[in-house]
């Protein structure tokens, strides 16, 4: 069976601040993934949260971008931002970009991650296992570190030595300033894996959108590459990205994707989506309370049986103490980049600066200056 995993994530309303949906939101939501199980649109599914983020795990015989799957996530969105507008909750909506797109809703603000694949549990995958990647109050290239690692290091990866994955994987990569219409380069790791890391370098314009693997050609793993602030041309939330990861066998295996996230490494988001701060890992619907909000990332995992439905409990990979030394450590670097405030490296760049209203103070003084009297430039004779 040709199968689809999508996960499509939104922020619609949150309580106390930007922390967490309300049960009743999240309640709705799952009401409404069983009832497309019941009525056959959807295989499975699979409803949390990650800070304000809702996210909806699906699997399903429509393809990417079906338009049926689509408006059922957006649909089930509206429903429970009609439940936080009642409740008064904050940011009610709030990734809901425009009026009421038709079919396929990437681009229209909710984050969209998809892969489809031949399922029949035989062959090169005689299991099918996989994770699914949310991050809050984050920039869209949150993962082009740890993905980089994870599909082109051995360092992180030793699985890259062995026969099935030694040829590398290709890497398609998005630039998220052209909002015309998706620009993707695919470069191939490891002979081109410098050129790949010129531009992952740069987390704000270019993402990872597909990794692929050369000796299979089965799709590894797909991320919501996508600026929210490019397609709104504002600032309503940050990015908050998404990604699918196939693991195990030919792809690598769980402890190899998730090692590089021992970094918690700097990230552009946390408060207002203007500053730089670490990405701490964190369990599945944990509320973002953190030290200026700290941007945080969950991981978990699923099997799926021949019918594509998911296994009957699910692996919360960060939600081990195992992982505690690395949260210490990102509250440590936390401390540390907050002690110097709005100085340098601690907010984005200008250019990055998510708050239009901080361009505005900045744009309003840029009125004031004048030049001083002995430095005047000459008029042109
Ligand atoms: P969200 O995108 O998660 O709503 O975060 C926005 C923000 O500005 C946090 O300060
Ligand atoms: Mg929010
Ligand atoms: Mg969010």
């Amino acid at each position: 069976m040709r199968m689809t995993v999508s996960v499509i994530k939104a922020d619609v309303g949150s309580i106390g601040g930007h922390t967490k949906p309300s049960t009743a939101m999240l309640d709705s939501v799952r009401s409404e993934v069983a009832r497309a199980i019941d009525t056959g649109l959807l295989i499975d599914g699979f409803v949390c949260h990650t800070g304000d983020d809702i996210a909806i795990l699906m699997t399903h015989t429509q393809g990417e971008g079906s338009r049926e799957v689509h408006q059922f996530a957006w649909n089930s969105f509206l429903k429970a931002t009609s439940i936080a507008k009642a409740a008064g909750l904050y940011g009610a909506g709030q990734d809901l970009l425009v009026d009421a797109p038709s079919g396929n809703i990437r681009g229209a603000g909710p984050g969209v991650a998809e892969l489809t694949f031949e399922h029949s549990l035989s062959g090169v995958r005689p299991a099918e296992s996989f994770m699914v990647f949310a991050a809050d109050k984050c920039g869209p290239g949150a993962y082009n570190l740890p993905l980089y690692l994870a599909f082109a290091d051995p360092m992180y990866c030793a699985g890259l030595m062995l026969p099935q994955m030694i040829k590398g994987f290709s890497f398609h990569i998005i630039d998220m300033d052209n909002t015309a219409g998706d620009s993707v380069i695919e470069l191939d790791a490891p002979e081109e894996g410098y050129r790949i890391a010129a531009l992952l370098r740069d987390n704000e314009r270019f993402g990872i959108d597909r990794i692929v693997s050369r000796t299979h050609g089965e799709p590894a793993a797909s991320v919501s590459a996508q600026r929210l602030h490019s397609i709104a041309g504002k600032y309503t939330g940050k990015d908050d990205p998404v990604a699918i990861l196939r693991n195990q066998g030919i792809f690598p295996a769980p402890e190899e994707i998730v090692s590089p996230f021992a970094k918690a490494h700097f990230v552009g988001g946390d408060a207002r989506g203007s500053h730089v701060m670490p990405l701490m890992p964190v369990p599945i619907n944990t509320a973002v309370t953190g030290l200026y909000c700290l941007p945080i990332v969950s991981c978990v995992g699923f099997s799926i049986d021949r019918e594509g439905r998911f296994s009957e409990s699910h692996t919360d990979f960060f939600d081990n103490p195992a992982w505690d030394e690395v949260r210490r450590s990102a509250q440590r670097k936390a401390i540390e980049m907050r002690s110097q405030g709005w100085s340098g490296a601690a907010m984005l760049p200008y250019s990055e600066l998510e708050y239009g209203g901080f361009r505005d103070t900045v744009g309003g003084l840029m009125k004031r200056f004048k030049m001083r009297d002995e430095r005047r430039p000459q008029a042109a004779e």
